[in-house]
């Protein structure tokens, strides 16, 4: 089956370099009108620079595609909206919003300024929040729409020195829960990635030979997958990279029930082990059935 996304419009944001740029140069290649989205800057987000979104565009329209710059930030609501208008203003509509905009402030937290934690969940977190706030009343009045975050094994398994960077990274994880349950009913979509690729953002973390195989292009049939027709998935972590792709998820344990007494300490430190043994975990896929097992039967 051939993938299109004629007649979409995709606004893929922090599509000057990296991941994004290979997202939106495989979405236009098949059909989608997109907004590159880019303030050009420093991976540390210091400075600014049209190039990086001009760039981008330059080449979709020299393979054939449709593309039109915009150069807002993620991180100020007001901008971040109108990224949204760039897209209905030129293209009439929105569709598909690939939050992947990001920065890196990395320190250990002892040495990290409140400032720099603040700047790096707000690029990543509220980011995600403001363009995905913009464009979802358009996305449920068209009874369509599919929107990624992009997340991290940084947040999902950890990583030293990046407590702004993993909590927000989770943080995004936690949004798509809720707006998985929104959004459904309206057809509109919502996914996460968590993907490894060699970018200006990684390059200094990995060897020659693991870069050779981290193109960031290996990742984006992932990302496109969830911003097709084809997608019914909704509220998913996906892991893509190197080529491979894999689903995540988190489990509960079977655990200690207590019942018939209030619990103490010692039930706690007595059965830790157990507590802790995921061999028999279960999946829950709101809050409230996560309740239901815990308090039911009781
Ligand atoms: P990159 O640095 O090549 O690309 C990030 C882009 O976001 C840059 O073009 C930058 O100008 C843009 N950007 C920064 N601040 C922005 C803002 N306020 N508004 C709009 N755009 C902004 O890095 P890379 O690796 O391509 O990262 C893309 C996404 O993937 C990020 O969210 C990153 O955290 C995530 N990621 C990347 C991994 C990797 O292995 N490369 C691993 C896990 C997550």
């Amino acid at each position: 089956m051939t993938v299109r996304f004629d007649n979409r419009v995709a606004i893929v944001t922090g599509a000057g370099n990296g991941l994004g740029r290979a997202h939106a140069l495989l979405l236009a290649s098949r059909g989608a009108k997109v907004v590159v989205n880019d303030p050009g800057g420093a991976v540390d987000g210091k400075g600014g620079d049209h190039a990086a979104a001009d760039k981008v565009v330059a080449e979709i329209k020299a393979a054939g595609g449709q593309a039109v710059p915009n150069y807002d930030s993620v991180a100020d609501p007001k901008s971040a909206a109108n990224i949204v208008k760039t897209a209905v203003d030129t293209y009439g509509t929105v569709d598909i919003v690939v939050n992947n905009a990001g920065v890196l402030r990395d320190k250990t937290f002892h040495n990290m300024t409140v400032e720099d934690f603040e700047f790096v969940v707000k690029v990543h977190f509220l980011g995600t929040a403001y363009v995905t706030h913009a464009a979802w009343p358009i996305m449920r009045a068209n009874a369509y729409g599919r929107v990624v975050v992009t997340s991290s094994n940084s947040g999902i398994y950890g990583t030293f020195g990046q407590a702004n960077y993993g909590g927000a990274k989770l943080a995004v994880v936690g949004f798509m829960n809720s707006l998985r349950l929104e959004g459904q009913k309206y057809n509109v979509l919502i996914n996460a990635l968590a993907p490894v690729a060699a970018t200006r953002m990684t390059e200094s973390l990995m060897t020659p030979e693991a870069l050779a195989k981290l193109r960031p292009e290996f990742v984006s049939p992932m990302v496109a997958y969830l911003c097709s027709e084809q997608c019914q998935r909704t509220g998913d972590i996906w892991s893509a990279g190197a080529g491979t792709f894999a689903r995540i998820e988190y489990r509960e344990a079977e655990g200690l029930r207590i019942a018939g007494r209030a619990p103490t300490i010692e039930d706690v430190v007595d059965n830790i082990e157990k507590i802790a043994d995921v061999s028999a975990s279960r999946v829950f896929r709101t809050s409230g059935e996560e309740v239901a097992a815990v308090v039911g039967g009781s």
